[in-house]
């Protein structure tokens, strides 16, 4: 569970709005989720009409990029981080395919959450340093740099934070499983070859 504040705005009312929206349907899954009187059809339909939110906000954004003029650099990056999102979540979604249904879409919510987390206190409140910094007449390189300096606000590092420290272990667990995998494979290679070199 996270809670949306408006510390966390960066005062875009667009952003903002669906910021707020986002962690509420996400919050929304999670009890259903702990409730545990959902099927997976119904899990699926919510998760993936969070996924289509999440479309339409990144789309969203990055018109508002484009519309205020921000540096360039920073709309690819932003770019780069919303579609390697879907690519995260999607290859998620095939690995834990066959675990039971609650810790699956735990799996799935807590990558979503930690993962909006991260990129909403970060590299969105880059954007509002930047947006801010236009509207008060500053060139868009002039605001690119800036936010590539100024230190964010201390209200977000905690969270920005923890959620790093999630997705990374994440990460990590996924890293050893595979690790497991391969070395079985290995291992399987090398008594087939024994085998054969024993006939
Ligand atoms: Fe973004």
């Amino acid at each position: 569970m996270f809670q949306w504040t408006s510390k966390y705005n960066i005062d875009q009312p667009t952003v903002d709005e669906e910021h707020r929206e986002l962690f509420a349907m996400i919050n929304r899954i999670g009890e259903d989720i702990a409730a545990g009187d959902d099927s997976v059809d119904e899990l699926e339909s919510a998760l993936d009409a969070l996924l289509d939110y999440a479309r339409t906000h990144f789309a969203d954004e990055e018109a508002i990029m484009q519309e205020q003029q921000v540096d360039p650099r920073h709309i690819k990056r932003q770019q780069m981080e919303h579609r390697s999102f879907f690519y995260e979540i999607e290859k998620l979604r095939s690995l834990t395919a066959d675990e039971p249904m609650a810790e699956r879409y735990e799996k799935l919510l807590t990558f979503v959450t930690n993962w909006l987390i991260f990129h909403t206190l970060r590299t969105d409140q880059q954007l509002g340093i930047q947006l801010r910094a236009i509207a008060a007449g500053s060139e868009p390189a002039q605001a690119f740099e800036q936010s590539e300096t100024q230190a964010l606000s201390a209200v977000l590092y905690r969270p920005m934070v923890e959620a790093l420290v999630h997705l990374w272990s994440d990460a990590m667990e996924r890293v050893h499983e595979l690790e497991k995998q391969l070395a079985a494979g290995a291992g399987s290679s090398t008594e087939d070859a024994s085998r054969l070199e024993s006939t």
